[in-house]
């Protein structure tokens, strides 16, 4: 396994909406073990295929903690079956270093997709769970946690960004 580059705001690639997966080849199976090592590496809770330069529908996210024991979750080609509810959280992204928002999202989320052998899946859940499967499919969809918040928001971080890059940070 290797831990991967992850790419940073503005790269490109983040904006684009990402492929489906039609062979569960090897290449796969690598791809999704060494972005399981990267998520850990990073410390992050959930990384999504073009996050680490691969545009494809592929998304890996790990919630557990020591009060709850979720298993690590690998879903391909995932799609929001249904949305229920409402709540809004602080949230950060591995391609958004040092920046967190509060985002709105639904409360509970009911996602279908395939395991990485495949085999059709169902995933069901709510609170940080629920947080992490619509901020990873959204990367999917080419859709960053700063296209959820405000206009005036963005162009502040947007603006932000910018002040920092020239100054080399
Ligand atoms: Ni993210």
């Amino acid at each position: 396994m290797a831990v991967l580059e992850i790419k940073t705001y503005p790269d490109k690639i983040l904006k684009e909406k990402t492929a489906p997966v039609t062979e569960f080849d090897e290449a796969l199976q690598k791809l999704i073990d060494d972005m399981i090592e990267t998520m850990y590496s990073a410390f992050g809770v959930g990384l999504a295929a073009n996050q680490v330069g691969e545009p494809k529908r592929v998304l890996v996210i790990d919630v557990s903690s020591k009060e709850a024991a979720i298993p690590l979750i690998v879903l391909i080609n995932p799609e929001i079956v249904s949305m229920e509810g409402a709540m809004e959280n602080e949230e950060g992204c591995l391609s958004l270093p040092g920046y967190t928002t509060v985002v709105k999202r639904a409360e509970k989320v009911k996602v279908a997709g395939l395991d990485r052998k495949g085999a059709p899946i169902e995933i069901e859940g709510g609170g940080l769970l629920s947080r992490a499967l619509q901020h990873e499919i959204d990367h999917l969809n080419g859709k960053l946690l700063i296209d959820r918040i405000g206009r005036i928001k963005r162009e502040l971080f947007k603006r932000r960004h910018k002040k920092a890059a020239a100054a080399g940070k």
